[in-house]
């Protein structure tokens, strides 16, 4: 059975709108917990545009499960990370305009600075993980990196607009999947996936972990946090 990390940039996106101390992402990582979630996933953007600096010292002493904090391959930002030390890192691309993490690392194109903020995070004894789009190249490419893991994006596959882009996307979610196991790489994948799209890929067996946050935390408004959480995991066979 796959495992379910919960993203919670978007419950410290909501504090953020009045910069005031609620909805505290720190007690919605605990509710996660509680409800069945594997691990925590949260992203210290360069802009601080959710996740602050203290909510990540906080859920590093807190967390009583793997913390995976998502990052850019920035300086400031991989040397926060190794003061914090989160159980895993994932590094992801960051553009300031983006209004989400939109598609996956070019590993293939920036291959050494993407190993040198690998070699400093494994240095500080961090498991690192790298963002990337269903791409064969791109697993072969982060391999040489040093890394065992990789989380897949599944954008594609979660907005396609037509049932035979989802179908398609949903192949190379497969092939590449595949690449990753025959190269001996950990795969997770995540981004974008609701309570409908996780279906077809929690079926992929070797998917080890699913990162979710909006889907979970626009239902947790309707439902509550706990509900959400549960009934994603129930998805999740
Ligand atoms: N995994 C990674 C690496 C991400 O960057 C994000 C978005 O921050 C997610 C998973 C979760 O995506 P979503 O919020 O769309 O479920």
């Amino acid at each position: 059975m796959a495992l379910l990390g919960v993203n919670i940039d978007h419950v410290a996106t909501l504090r953020q709108a009045r910069r005031g101390m609620q909805p505290d992402p720190v007690l919605a990582a605990q509710t996660c917990l509680g409800a069945g979630a594997d691990s925590i996933v949260a992203h210290l953007r360069e802009d601080r545009r959710h996740i602050q600096d203290g909510d990540v010292v906080l859920l590093k002493k807190t967390l009583h499960a793997k913390f995976n904090l998502e990052m850019s391959i920035d300086r400031e930002i991989v040397g926060i990370a190794c003061k914090v030390k989160p159980d895993q890192s994932t590094l992801v691309p960051e553009h300031r305009q983006e209004l989400t993490t939109e598609g996956g690392l070019d590993v293939t194109g920036n291959r050494s600075n993407v190993a040198a903020a690998v070699g400093r995070l494994h240095d500080a004894g961090i498991e690192v993980s790298l963002f990337i789009d269903p791409d064969v190249k791109q697993i072969i490419a982060a391999k040489k990196t040093g890394v065992t893991m990789v989380e897949l994006h599944t954008g594609r596959y979660a907005d396609a607009k037509t049932p035979f882009v989802r179908k398609r996307a949903l192949r190379q979610l497969r092939e590449a999947v595949k690449a990753g196991v025959d190269n001996g790489i950990h795969v997770f994948a995540g981004h974008g996936l609701d309570y409908d799209t996780i279906l077809d890929v929690a079926r992929i067996k070797e998917i080890e972990e699913f990162n979710i946050g909006y889907a979970i935390i626009c239902r947790s408004i309707m439902v509550g946090l706990d509900r959400a959480v549960r009934e994603m995991k129930a998805l999740i066979v």
